[in-house]
C-alpha cells in the first residue's frame, strides 16, 4: 500500500504505475500492452485533434470492507463506449477487452486503490481515440484504447454536502439531435465556458436546459440530475444528455425502496415542487443540490443546506453495495481477483 494522504485527495489525475493500450489496424483489435509511460505519440493528422474522434469513460473501483476490490457495473461502461463509438464512426471494442483492460489496470495498479473507509476511490478513464491520419472529414482507418486510472477524492470540495448550481440559458453542452447521448470530448469543450463561468460566478457548475426549447432541466454539469417530491424520483427524458450509469442505479435503488420512477422532462418551474434534488454520476456519485438560481431570471429554488433523507438512503445503498457491506443483489460489481 502507497504512503498517499488518501482522505485528502482531489478529483484529478494521479500518476500510477501502469496503464494499458490496445491498437486497432488493418480492422482488427491487437493484444492488450502493459505500458510504463504517461505518453502517446500519433501522426500529426490524427483524426481525434482534428475531428474529435474521441470517446471516453468515467468508472470506479473500491476496496470493500472484506478487503475485495469491486469495480462497479464496467459491462455498462464498455456498452456505453461501444454507442460512443459508433456514433462517431469509431470501431466498437469487444466488451471482454474492455473490462479486461480495466481489471489489469486495477490488479497492475493495486497498491493505489484506496483502501475501505478512506472516502476515495480508484477512478478509470478509458479512451478511445482515431490515431489514423485524415485531412478530409472522414473516420481514421486506425485506433487506440487506453485505459488508465488513479486514486480521486470528491468531486466537488463540499462532498455529500449540498452544491449550488446555476441555471443557464445561453449555453448548450449538446444539441437537440447531436452527440449529447454519446460519452465524446467534445461536448465537454462546449460546457467549459459556462462552466469556468459558473464557477467564477460561485456555482459549482451549470444546469443544461433542453436545447431545442430551453424549458425543460437537462443536465447538472457533467451528471445527471433527479428530484424527489411525493415519495417520487423524477429524472429527465431527453435526446441530449447522457444515460447515466449512476442514475440507472438509483432508479433500481429507488424502486427498490417502495419509491415510484419516472423519467420525463422535467420543467423548470418544477423545481419549486421538489423537497430534494441532487446531480449524480460516477464522478459526483449523489451530490445533493442545496440552491439552483436562474442565471435569467434571478429566481432561486432552495432547498436546505443538509443532504434530504431520500438523497441520504440513496447515496448509503449505492456506497455499501460498492464497497460490499449492502449485498449485491442487483448483480452489479465486478470483483477483482488476484
Ligand atoms: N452526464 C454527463 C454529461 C457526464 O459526463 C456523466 C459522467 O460520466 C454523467 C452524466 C454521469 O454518468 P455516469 O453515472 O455513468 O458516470
Ligand atoms: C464521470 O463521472 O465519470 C465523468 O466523466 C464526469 C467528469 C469528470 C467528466
Amino acid at each position: 500500500m502507497k504512503n498517499i494522504d488518501w482522505k485528502n485527495l482531489p478529483f484529478g489525475y494521479f500518476k500510477t504505475n501502469y496503464n494499458v493500450r490496445c491498437y486497432y489496424r488493418n480492422g482488427e483489435w491487437g493484444k492488450l500492452e502493459v505500458s510504463d509511460s504517461e505518453n502517446i505519440t500519433m501522426h500529426i493528422a490524427a483524426t481525434c485533434l482534428h475531428y474529435g474522434q474521441e470517446a471516453f469513460e468515467g468508472m470506479k473501483a473500491f476496496t470493500g470492507v472484506d478487503g475485495k476490490i469491486r469495480i462497479f457495473r464496467p459491462y455498462d461502461n464498455a456498452k456505453r463506449m461501444n454507442s460512443s463509438a459508433r456514433g462517431i464512426m469509431m470501431p466498437e471494442i469487444p466488451e471482454e477487452l474492455f473490462v479486461r483492460a480495466c481489471t489489469m489496470v486495477a490488479e497492475l495498479n493495486k497498491d493505489f486503490v484506496p483502501p475501505y473507509g478512506s472516502g476515495a476511490s480508484f477512478y478509470f478513464r478509458p479512451l478511445l481515440i482515431g490515431t489514423g491520419p485524415q485531412v478530409g472529414v472522414k473516420p481514421a482507418d486506425e485506433y487506440l484504447f487506453v485505459v488508465f486510472g488513479g486514486p480521486v477524492g470528491p468531486y466537488f470540495k463540499e462532498g455529500f454536502n449540498p452544491v449550488k448550481f446555476q441555471i443557464v440559458h445561453d449555453a448548450d453542452r449538446a444539441a437537440p439531435f447531436g452527440t449529447g447521448k454519446i460519452k465524446v470530448g467534445g461536448n465537454y469543450a462546449a460546457s467549459l465556458r459556462s462552466g469556468q463561468r459558473a464557477h467564477d460566478e460561485g456555482y459549482s457548475n451549470c444546469i443544461y436546459l433542453d436545447p431545442a426549447t430551453h424549458s425543460y432541466v437537462d443536465e447538472a454539469g457533467a451528471a445527471n440530475f433527479f428530484g424527489i417530491k411525493n415519495n417520487t424520483y423524477v429524472t429527465p427524458e431527453s435526446s441530449s444528455i447522457l444515460p447515466s450509469i449512476t442514475n440507472l442505479s438509483l432508479c433500481a435503488l429507488a424502486e427498490d425502496m417502495g419509491l415510484k420512477v419516472e423519467r420525463r422532462p422535467i420543467p423548470v418551474s418544477e423545481l419549486a415542487e421538489f423537497s430534494e434534488c441532487a446531480a449524480c454520476g460516477t464522478a459526483a456519485v449523489i451530490s445533493p443540490i442545496g440552491a439552483i438560481n436562474d442565471r435569467d431570471s434571478g429566481k432561486i429554488y432552495n432547498y436546505g443546506t443538509e443532504a434530504g433523507p431520500v438523497s441520504k438512503k440513496l447515496y448509503e445503498t449505492l456506497r455499501g453495495i460498492q464497497d460490499g457491506t449492502i449485498a449485491d443483489k442487483f448483480g452489479w460489481t465486478l470483483v477483482v481477483e488476484g
